[in-house]
């Protein structure tokens, strides 16, 4: 399949190596291996957790956990999976819950992230970093990709519809200028992201950045794909965009669509 680069599946091991990047460390959420008490202090810590296979894709198994506050006093903790919610009235009923409804296989847990919404849906980005045929990182796209309704996955694969950044963004930052000055924010991002993973991993030339946005505008890390799909980006009406990418994973040796 792939001639050439190199594919890391385990979230944890991608995580750990960006970890070890002082700049980049601000950006990647609190993320730990999946245990009844680590689940617990971020529950604590943060309110809402997501949980995911540790070498999982498109999406599937992710589960979104949440402490509920608030007056209810029957109903403290819940977690959705797919589209179907769940509450319960303390902690290990729900955590006994969840061992039943995920796989036999490892999990992260990670900050989890409050998307920004359009049209009442979540969203997150996309940004595709890949070498150039001089052997340069660059950010050769950036796309949206919207959440069916009720959803808490953004994956293609699991309905979630590419758009364009500025359509999502508009009502969260208005203007063209701020537009465009995040998306420059966003490419840097990417490549630093793509360099670091590049120290540790040399043979490395194509990278997929899962972005998560909130409210205050932070890009958040959620996940550094390194076998990502370019078929997203031809969704776009500037079909440069996916030609270019096409043709530096091409010449890179990556089989593509
Ligand atoms: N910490 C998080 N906060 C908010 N949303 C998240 C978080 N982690 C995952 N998601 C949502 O779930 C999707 C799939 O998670 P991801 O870690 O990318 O795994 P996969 O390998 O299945 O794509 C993300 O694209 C995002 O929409
Ligand atoms: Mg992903």
């Amino acid at each position: 399949m792939r001639k050439s680069g190199m594919h890391i599946p385990s979230k944890w091991v991608k995580t750990k190596v960006l970890l070890k990047h002082s700049q980049i460390k601000p950006y990647i959420p609190k993320t730990r291996i999946m245990t009844k008490s680590a689940l617990y202090a971020m529950l604590k810590q943060y309110r809402m957790v997501y949980v995911k296979p540790i070498a999982g894709s498109f999406g599937l198994g992710v589960i979104r956990v949440e402490r509920v506050s608030g007056r209810d006093s029957t109903a403290k903790y819940r977690y959705q999976k797919g589209t179907k919610v769940r509450t319960f009235r303390d902690y290990d009923s729900m955590y006994n819950s969840l061992l039943k409804t995920k796989s036999r296989i490892l999990y992260i847990a990670q900050r989890g992230i409050e998307l920004l919404k359009y049209q009442n849906r979540r969203f997150d980005i996309r940004v595709m970093v890949q070498k150039d045929p001089r052997g340069q990182w660059e950010a050769t796209g950036v796309i949206g990709r919207q959440a069916q309704a009720k959803k808490i996955v953004t994956n293609f694969h699991n309905g979630g519809k590419p758009l364009p950044l500025s359509v999502l963004l508009k009502p969260h930052l208005h203007s063209d200028g701020r537009m465009a000055a995040y998306t420059r924010k966003l490419k840097s991002l990417g490549i630093r992201i793509s360099k670091a993973m590049n120290k540790t991993y040399p043979k490395m030339n194509m990278i997929g950045i899962d972005v998560g946005v909130g409210k205050d505008l932070k890009p958040w890390i959620i996940e550094v794909n390194t076998n990502p799909d370019p078929y997203i980006f031809n969704k776009l009406k500037d079909k440069s965009i996916y030609r270019k990418m096409y043709r530096y994973a091409r010449r890179l040796g990556r089989r593509v669509r």
